[in-house]
């Protein structure tokens, strides 16, 4: 009951918000259940992986690798008898949580000052270094309690409102020195929702630096103070005491508006502002596209139509051929404007795959703006996208062996075969090449052994079969009728000329579905690569939309101009000049490179252009398919128009 309230509340606010950016702070995210404590209950606090973050100094982030928070170089404290793995769904996994248990003890509103969370502990030099490396590419600790992270207080200067962001620093930089934080400041805010039950709303570390700080045995210590900080000596062995300390604030923040503070978006006028404007330019450019065509190709059709009807009354052999040759443009091509394209297997297989990854997004974007992926229940983006694409198999396979019947294909077996395994077994094998390098490094980064098998098996037992269920219906289904009979003979194609030619025509239409959203890859990228919470769905389902629109009317329009260049390959153009907006998102994700991250390694690099050319290379297949489909119905519509003896 309580969350079918919270899940349609989440909705119309979604909704709502789209029209009312100054309530975007108010945003309300429906989540998991709520925990209740009585005062003095063992709070458990967990910990996940070690991320690099943005440095302070230059706004750059110098790696891509997390690292596990007992990797032994850190010698953090371990709790008794070992930290254990919380279970955690597939997508977290997948996206890199490792979360685990921890020695803190805290209890509900008790405040507590400097206590021990373990004995003391040696760094080594090697450990030294490897530590001193990490404070130097500004990694950060990130705790949960509760589920919420713990996180730093920071100040968005834009706006001169205060916000909390995920995780706190390992240690940071003084005089080109770097400093290990050894002491934490645990500041919890809680809520009394009844009578001695309180709920954790919000939670700050201030780190410190204490060089002076012991251990006395049993959790006791005493902390040293402020003015000598701690370094980590690459010369000799450094002791270091991990020390921490709890305060209870109470606070009117209600449980369900916990995420808020978190959920912080930078200069929401600015975002408002670009989205707007690109979507005031790409509706006034499809408004002013879609009028020309329609006018143009009303006159074709009547021109058409009249010539037919000229052709018919003086029925005389010479008059027909007179009004024939008065033909032109794209009735000319109507007897091969279906005949079938070069490699028709391969496009099949695309655009099945196409499909399936459209439905997946949209699906995914969708539930999103429904408030089913709220950041509270952790790894649900990536689980959900997973299972949808799964299941969309089903519809992959039915696409792929529908168009390849169009295509009049023959090889059914390779059809069947090749679209559920073809680009899932590249994106996996590029995949897990590249989990190589992370794991090659050390870093907890790498997706576990068991959870790859996990994945390999949800595809072949489920994917593989269903896809295949749908190629079956799709094979069996009637192949879609064409509007025109295909001529014996090809006819003879023109040299293309000026923008009609292959790469221009590609570079020109691509920029256009591109423009439409590249203001939300920003944030995108920004989500992946400096693990922000990205919750913006409705501005993404937004672009998502302004994307396919663009994308259909550019993609209809260069069809149109080659057809009536006569040239009927617009099958394969149609696919390419749509996913050309690719090319760009790849050469952003360049630019982004240069302009917010600074890798200390090739592996890191590596890395990082691996996964933009994975994701341009879907976007590829993802953004040609809607121009292919925009295409085909465009083309069928037009010749099943007109009159053709
Ligand atoms: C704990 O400390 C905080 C901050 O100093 C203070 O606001 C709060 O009242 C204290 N709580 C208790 C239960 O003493």
């Amino acid at each position: 009951m309580r969350t079918h309230g919270f899940t349609s509340a989440g909705a119309f606010l979604s909704a709502f918000l789209l029209f009312a950016p100054d309530l975007s702070s108010a945003f309300y995210l429906p989540g998991v259940a709520p925990t209740s404590y009585r005062a003095g209950d063992k709070v458990p606090l967990q910990v996940n992986h070690l991320t690099p973050s943005q440095s302070a100094r230059d706004a750059q982030v110098r790696s891509v690798f997390s690292f596990d928070y007992y990797h032994q170089a850190f010698h953090f404290c371990k709790p008794d008898g070992g930290p254990k793995y919380i279970s955690e769904s597939l997508g977290s996994i997948l996206f890199g949580d490792r979360i685990q248990t921890s020695p803190f003890e805290l209890h509900m509103a008790r405040n507590e000052t400097c206590k021990a969370a373990c004995g003391e502990q040696v760094f080594e030099t090697r450990d030294a270094k490897f530590v001193n490396r990490r404070i130097w590419q500004d990694y950060d600790i990130n705790w949960l309690i509760d589920g919420l992270p713990a996180g730093q207080l920071q100040l968005d200067p834009n706006s001169n409102t205060q916000f909390y962001s995920p995780g706190f620093a390992l240690g940071r930089v003084d005089d080109e020195q770097p400093i290990l934080h050894n002491h934490y400041d645990i500041l919890i805010d809680y809520h009394e929702a009844g009578r001695d039950q309180y709920r954790v709303v919000g939670i700050l570390v201030v780190p410190s630096s204490l060089r002076d700080s012991r251990s006395l045995g049993e959790g006791k210590a005493e902390c040293g103070d402020q003015s000598a900080p701690l370094i980590l000596s690459e010369k000799e062995e450094t002791k270091v005491t991990y020390t921490y300390s709890v305060y209870w604030r109470p606070s009117a923040t209600s449980f369900a508006t916990r995420w808020d503070k978190y959920l912080h978006v930078y200069d929401p006028k600015i975002h408002w502002f670009s989205l707007i404007n690109s979507a005031v330019i790409v509706v006034f450019l499809i408004g002013m596209v879609s009028t020309i065509l329609l006018r143009s190709l009303r006159k074709d059709i009547a021109r058409y139509n009249r010539l037919d009807q000229l052709g018919l009354d003086d029925f005389g052999g010479g008059g027909d051929e007179d009004s024939v040759q008065e033909d032109s443009g794209w009735k000319l091509v109507h007897g091969d404007v279906f005949r079938p394209p070069k490699n028709p297997l391969l496009l099949s297989v695309l655009l099945g795959n196409g499909a399936q990854l459209f439905m997946m997004t949209g699906f995914t974007i969708a539930f999103a703006l429904l408030g089913f992926l709220s950041p509270s229940n952790r790894g649900s983006l990536g689980t959900v996208m997973i299972l949808l694409y799964t299941l969309f198999g089903f519809i992959g396979g039915h696409v792929s062996a529908r168009v390849y019947k169009a295509f009049h294909g023959d090889a059914w077996k390779q059809n069947f075969a090749y679209t559920p395994i073809a680009i899932p077994g590249l994106v996996f094998a590029v995949f897990f090449l590249l989990n190589l390098f992370v794991w090659a490094r050390g870093s907890s980064g790498a997706v576990p052994f068991t959870t790859m098998l996990v994945v390999v098996a949800i595809w072949f037992l489920i994917s593989v079969p269903l896809s295949v269920a749908g190629s079956w219906l799709g094979f069996r289904a009637a192949a879609p009728t064409a509007p025109v009979r295909t001529n014996q003979i090809p006819r003879q194609i023109p040299p293309a000329r000026g923008y009609l030619r292959p790469l221009p025509s590609m570079l020109l239409v691509g920029v256009l579905p591109f423009g439409a959203i590249f203001v939300e890859l920003y944030f995108v990228l920004n989500s992946i690569w400096f693990s922000r919470v990205y919750y913006m769905f409705g501005f993404l389902f937004l672009c998502y939309g302004l994307m396919i629109c663009t994308a259909a009317c550019v993609t209809v329009l260069i069809v149109y101009f080659l057809l009536c260049a006569e040239n009927y390959h617009w099958q394969w153009r149609s696919f390419c000049t749509a996913g050309a907006s690719a090319a760009y998102v790849f050469a952003y994700c360049l630019l982004y490179w240069v302009r917010a991250l600074r890798f200390g390694s090739w592996t890191a690099g590596v890395l990082y252009l691996g996964y933009s050319a994975l994701i341009s290379g879907l976007f590829f297949v993802l953004s040609g398919t809607i121009g292919f489909f925009a295409s085909w119905l465009f083309v069928t519509k037009i010749y099943s128009s007109i009159k053709i003896d």
